[in-house]
């Protein structure tokens, strides 16, 4: 079922109960000692680019997991999802590659995974293989005519808060969408993880438009939080990174914690310092490159706030952080957007800094935002709205 005839079928109230059992479908017996093989996860699509997409899933049992793909729904592609030799083979999610597409390219694909009983190193026996429906996704491209995106931050797992999100994101057309950290409280079992990022607390958010994930400081804590990279592909596994979509460039900073290094709740686990130093030292070079230097729009995606009213990180030159704010400004960004305070912001430029600080809202329901933006070549617009759909603030840049 594609998403129009999905939506068709579903409607607006059935969307969100629906949702969960409408993408798996068995094709074939469920016998043997892996049978029940099921997809646990909507397919999520993560670390967007012109050329490439990735596929992950969650999965209920011991599995390999390929994507057949193509330029319409016949597809006739495939992608293994091979590393170093080895085809996929995990019990909890699979992240498959799919490369070699063009720029702007629809892209049809649908998940596959086949129960594998790893008996021992010369016994390894495949089960029932199950498939979901087909979907489709498009590349970035850096010709596009104009960008839009849907940001959703600070849901720390509330149930109520994501189904509603859902129904106010569903509508809106989107090239990607921004999950600006905090999607859980802390990271304690890596089973937990994949309903959190990769169901999206079982809402098919990132189907068919992939998403770029921002880390926040909750999602750093917990003695699994290290583990997150298997269930989110960020360019590079690293948690800072920049893309290019249309007149719209963007760069994600992994703001780490609310705390100093040294604060005793961490333990001595936590390295932020050094951290924030490296994005800085990757920052200066990255805003150098043409992807970024000549889209007519910049935006920023930082969890924590460069500002909240007259304080923030970006104004305490102790603050390393403080070197991205000197960074992002000399290279003219529009805006950073940002989560963390659970109270919504939009605080425009200032004789402090030349750029908007965008903030959206908190984990209840009352306190929820999205952010959508929307980027031309002439226009950025950045409208926040409450899970009511009312406008709670906007900011809208000219070339
Ligand atoms: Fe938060
Ligand atoms: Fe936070």
């Amino acid at each position: 079922m594609n998403r129009r005839n999905f939506l068709k079928h579903a409607g607006a109230g059935g969307l969100l109960a629906a949702a969960w059992p409408a993408f798996a479908q068995s094709s074939a017996p469920e016998t043997g000692p892996s049978a029940g093989l099921k997809f646990t996860t909507p397919p999520s699509l993560q670390n967007p680019g012109a050329t490439a997409m990735t596929v992950a899933i969650g999965v209920s049992g011991p599995s390999t997991a390929w994507v057949e793909y193509g330029e319409t729904e016949q597809l006739g592609r495939l992608a293994s999802g091979t590393r170093h030799g080895l085809k996929p083979y995990d019990s909890l999610a699979h992240q498959i590659r799919i490369e070699g597409l063009r720029p702007g390219q629809r892209c049809f694909y649908r998940v596959h995974a086949c129960a594998i009983d790893f008996r021992n190193a010369y016994d390894i026996r495949r089960g029932e293989t199950v498939a979901t429906d087909i979907f489709s996704f498009r590349t970035f491209d850096p010709n596009a005519t104009e960008a839009r995106f849907v940001v959703w931050n600070d849901t720390h797992e509330n149930a109520t808060t994501l189904a509603r999100l859902m129904e106010q994101t569903a509508p809106l057309p989107a090239d990607f969408r921004v999950w600006n950290g905090d999607v859980t409280n802390d990271n304690y079992r890596e089973e937990r993880m994949v309903a959190h990022y990769l169901g999206a607390g079982n809402q098919p958010f990132t189907r068919e438009s992939p998403l770029l994930f921002v880390r926040g400081n909750h999602d750093a804590r917990g003695p699994v939080a290290r583990a997150l990279p298997r269930f989110q592909e960020t360019p590079g596994g690293l948690s800072y990174y920049s893309f290019r979509h249309g007149p719209l460039a963007g760069v994600v900073l992994d703001s780490g914690e609310d705390k100093p290094d040294s604060h005793p709740v961490y333990a001595g686990l936590g390295d932020f310092t050094a951290f924030y130093r490296e994005q800085a030292a990757w920052l200066e070079q990255e805003l150098k490159k043409p992807h970024l230097r000549k889209a007519r729009f910049r935006v920023a995606f930082s969890h924590i706030p460069f500002w909240w009213q007259d304080r923030g990180f970006a104004g305490d030159a102790d603050d390393p952080r403080s070197e991205w704010h000197r960074l992002l400004a000399k290279a003219k960004f529009a805006a950073v957007i940002s989560g963390h305070t659970h109270r919504h912001a939009c605080f425009p430029p200032d004789e402090m800094k030349p750029y908007a600080q965008i903030i959206g809202g908190g984990p209840r329901p009352e306190a929820a935002t999205l952010i959508q933006g929307v980027v031309t070549a002439k226009e950025l617009s950045l409208t926040m709205t409450d899970l009511a759909g009312r406008e709670l603030a906007a900011w809208r840049v000219k070339a």
